[in-house]
């Protein structure tokens, strides 16, 4: 069905219409700008001291992505990958997505690693098989634990702090196989859902910025939690 823009401003209005003249360079009133800007800003920032403002990511150059192939969501990412490969999933919880790993990829091993396995045994989609291994424990520990080179794909979705995302993709760096893709999931600055900043961004900009790493697969999802794969750069 064709979009009907009157319709949806008229459904909307609630959220269309304009609070007030531009100001600031923002459709907002003074109010709102001085209880945004000077009040709830700085309150949120100093109850949320664990995650300060994130400095700003490095930039793309052309060439970081100029092999980059664009997909609608990360299951078409799935889709287009070889069957038959060593995966790990960091950050497993339920197992919903560990699933669709197994029913797409058909790996012939997947490490699934999380804190906490209760919720995976609990929800019980993915069982433990000769195929199937779980491994509680923290993320980078628990890849720094499995033989270098092992994995053909790693897929990281553990913690969204700066910190843990750094050390979750340095082990990473250390336990893919040449030729093999890092694919991180929720590479957002912000979650709006959670109200924080997440440290996708930054890991994965510096990454490539390095020069060792291109943008193999970028992946769409309708909220921007976008999934981005990254590959070593060929010598
Ligand atoms: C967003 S959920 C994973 C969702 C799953 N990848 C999916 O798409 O269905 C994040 C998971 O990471 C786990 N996690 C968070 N921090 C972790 C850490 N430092 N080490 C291991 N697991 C962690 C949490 O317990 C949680 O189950």
């Amino acid at each position: 069905m064709a979009f009907d823009l009157a319709k949806y401003k008229i459904e909307t209005r609630q959220y269309s219409v304009r609070t007030g003249p531009i100001r600031f360079g923002l459709a907002v009133s003074g109010l709102e700008y001085f209880l945004w800007h000077r009040v709830l800003r700085p309150l949120w920032s100093h109850c949320y001291w664990r995650h300060p403002r994130l400095p700003a990511a490095q930039s793309f150059q052309p060439k970081h992505v100029e092999n980059c192939r664009v997909f609608a969501d990360r299951w078409e990412i799935l889709r287009s990958l070889s069957k038959g490969k060593i995966w790990a999933e960091v950050g497993t919880y339920e197992g919903a997505f560990a699933r669709d790993i197994i029913d797409i990829c058909e790996p012939s091993q997947i490490d699934l690693i999380d804190i906490s396995l209760d919720p995976l045994k609990k929800r019980g989609l993915v069982h433990e098989t000769g195929t199937v291994a779980f491994h509680a424990g923290d993320s980078a520990d628990s890849l720094l634990a499995q033989p270098d080179n092992k994995y053909d794909y790693i897929y990281i979705d553990a913690s969204h702090d700066l910190i843990d995302v750094a050390r979750d993709a340095e082990a990473a760096t250390r336990k893919l196989k040449p030729g093999g893709l890092i694919i991180f999931n929720d590479y957002t600055c912000f979650s709006l859902g959670e109200m924080r900043p997440y440290g996708v961004v930054l890991v994965v900009n510096s990454l490539v910025a390095s020069g060792t790493w291109e943008v193999a697969c970028f992946a769409f999802q309708p909220n921007m939690y976008c999934d981005i794969a990254l590959r070593r750069v060929p010598d």
